[in-house]
This record gives structure tokens, C-alpha cells and sequence, in this order.
């Protein structure tokens, strides 16, 4: 039976776990061929298998997006294995809580790297790419997808950096939304509320129990919502551009 997004490629990055693993195994599912990239090879391996076991597409693209020759690399491999670009999925990220006061500076240079160098410097380097796809068969449009986070939206004490990223991944999409609408790249944001992934395990030990706490009480979302999201995105007729999805966990307030 064909599939949506048969005959197309994509790219995930941060594949090796939560959001990007899940988004990567759904959208070839729908059909593309998928480079999942991260820095962790094993993980990805280990996740390209699962994908081929399942009838699907998938291999393994072990870089660091923090550098420009990092992203590049990224890119350079997924053109290589599958000699084009439909789907851009700049999912990759961090998140190291605390008061800004006391945070170390690796912590916010980090944050600043991945989520918006690492952005930066995969839209740069897929770009060409996805005007060409966008001229092409079988969609005649392609796909730019940035994952935020309600912390794109809603500013709370001890996510100033992570604030700062996200809010400015919003506001960088809707400009190259408008940059890119002539080229028919359609530039969109997912705002995925608290998912149930290990982002947070990576804050310092002694802010974690914080953090946990902070979420408790609600059911958090599973990484496959959010695939769901990104899919309801590139699935959609060249007529339809569906800008932002924000989605909360039912029970999350902020
Ligand atoms: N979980 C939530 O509650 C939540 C809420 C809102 C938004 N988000 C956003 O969703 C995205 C995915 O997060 P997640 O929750 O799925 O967290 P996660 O499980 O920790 O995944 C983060 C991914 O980013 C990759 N990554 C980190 N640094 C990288 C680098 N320098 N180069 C390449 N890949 C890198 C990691 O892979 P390697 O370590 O193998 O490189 C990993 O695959 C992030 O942008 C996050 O901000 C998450």
C-alpha cells in the first residue's frame, strides 16, 4: 500500500533517544527513508535495526551538530546514503535547570550549542536541499520542523537559558517561514509540553529531585505524541502549512 511520504528522505536529529528516536521510527513508517543522527552510534544502530526489522528505512549518521563541520557531516552523510533531502526534523536538545545565578557557564553553553548553533547550523546546511526537493516529485514542497517546548512560550524561574533558547527557536522559525514560503519549504515549530523522556536526567544531581517534583503530579507525555505531531506536519497536502502545534500534557498548567 503506498505510503505519504514514500519516495522521500528525512533527517532527525538527536535520534538516539526520546522525541527524535520516536519521531525518526514514525515518519519511516510513513514511508521516508530517515537519517538518524546524535553522537551516541550505538544507540542509533541500535534503533536503524528496529526500523529495517519493521519492513523500514533507516541508518545510523553519528555526528555532533554543535559544530558547523559537525552539521554538515550530518547532512553531507544523509545526501550521500540517499541523494536527497525532503524532511528536516532539528529535534536535538538540552535542558540543565537551576537557578541562572548559580549555574555554571558550561551549562548555558551547552544549552546555547546544541538548540540553537546546532539548529542554525543544520537549517544552513539542509537548506539547499530542501529548495530542491520542494521543485521536485513526488511532494513539490518540503519540510523544515523545529522542536521547542512550551518553555518557547511560558517563562518560569530556573529555565532562563532554556527559555531563552526556545523562545528564540520561535521566533527564528516564523521568520524563515516567511524567508522560505515562495520556495514552497514549509517552516514549522512543535511546542511539546513535559514528555517523558531522559532530557532532564542530564541536570546537576542535586537540582534533579527539584525538578522531578515539579511534574509529579501530572502524566507526562510519551515521546510518540509528539512524533504524532510532527507526522500530522509532513503528511499534509503541498496546500496546507501547518505552522505551530503546542501540546500539553492534559494535566500540565504552565
Ligand atoms: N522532554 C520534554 O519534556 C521536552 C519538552 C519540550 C521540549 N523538548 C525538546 O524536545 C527535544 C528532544 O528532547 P527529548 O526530551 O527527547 O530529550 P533526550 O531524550 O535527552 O534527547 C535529546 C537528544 O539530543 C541529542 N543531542 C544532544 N546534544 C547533541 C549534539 N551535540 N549533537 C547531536 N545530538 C545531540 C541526544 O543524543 P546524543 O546524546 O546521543 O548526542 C538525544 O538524542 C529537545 O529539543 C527538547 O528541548 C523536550
Amino acid at each position: 500500500m503506498a505510503k505519504e511520504l514514500d519516495g522521500t528522505v528525512a533527517l532527525v536529529t538527536g535520534a538516539s533517544s526520546g522525541i527524535g528516536a520516536s519521531t525518526a521510527r514514525r515518519l519511516a513508517r510513513e514511508g521516508a527513508s530517515v537519517a538518524l543522527v546524535a553522537r551516541r552510534g550505538d544507540r542509533l544502530a541500535e534503533l536503524a535495526r528496529t526500523i529495517q526489522q519493521e519492513g523500514n528505512v533507516a541508518r545510523a549518521v553519528v555526528a555532533d551538530i554543535t559544530t558547523r563541520a559537525g552539521a554538515e557531516s550530518a547532512v553531507d552523510q544523509a545526501i550521500a546514503a540517499y541523494g536527497r533531502l525532503d524532511i528536516l526534523v532539528n529535534n536535538a536538545g538540552s535542558m540543565l535547570v537551576g537557578p541562572f545565578a548559580d549555574a555554571p557557564e558550561g551549562e548555558w553553553e551547552q544549552m546555547v550549542g546544541v538548540n540553537v548553533l546546532g539548529l542554525l547550523y543544520m537549517s544552513k546546511a539542509a537548506l539547499p536541499h530542501l529548495i530542491e526537493a520542494a521543485r521536485a516529485d513526488p511532494r513539490h514542497t518540503s519540510d523544515l520542523v523545529n522542536i521547542s517546548s512550551s518553555a518557547g512560550r511560558v517563562a518560569r524561574p530556573g529555565t532562563a537559558v532554556y527559555n531563552l533558547t526556545k523562545f528564540g527557536v520561535n521566533g527564528f522559525t516564523e521568520a524563515l517561514r516567511q524567508e522560505l514560503q515562495a520556495a514552497r519549504v514549509r517552516v514549522s515549530v512543535v511546542e511539546p509540553g513535559s514528555v517523558d523522556t531522559e532530557l532532564a536526567s542530564h541536570t546537576r544531581e542535586e537540582l534533579r529531585a527539584g525538578v522531578q517534583a515539579q511534574v509529579a503530579n501530572i502524566e507526562a507525555l510519551r515521546p510518540e505524541d509528539i512524533a504524532d505531531a510532527v507526522a500530522y506536519i509532513v503528511t499534509r497536502s503541498r496546500r496546507v502549512a501547518v505552522n505551530e502545534i503546542f501540546v500539553r500534557a492534559a494535566a500540565q498548567s504552565w
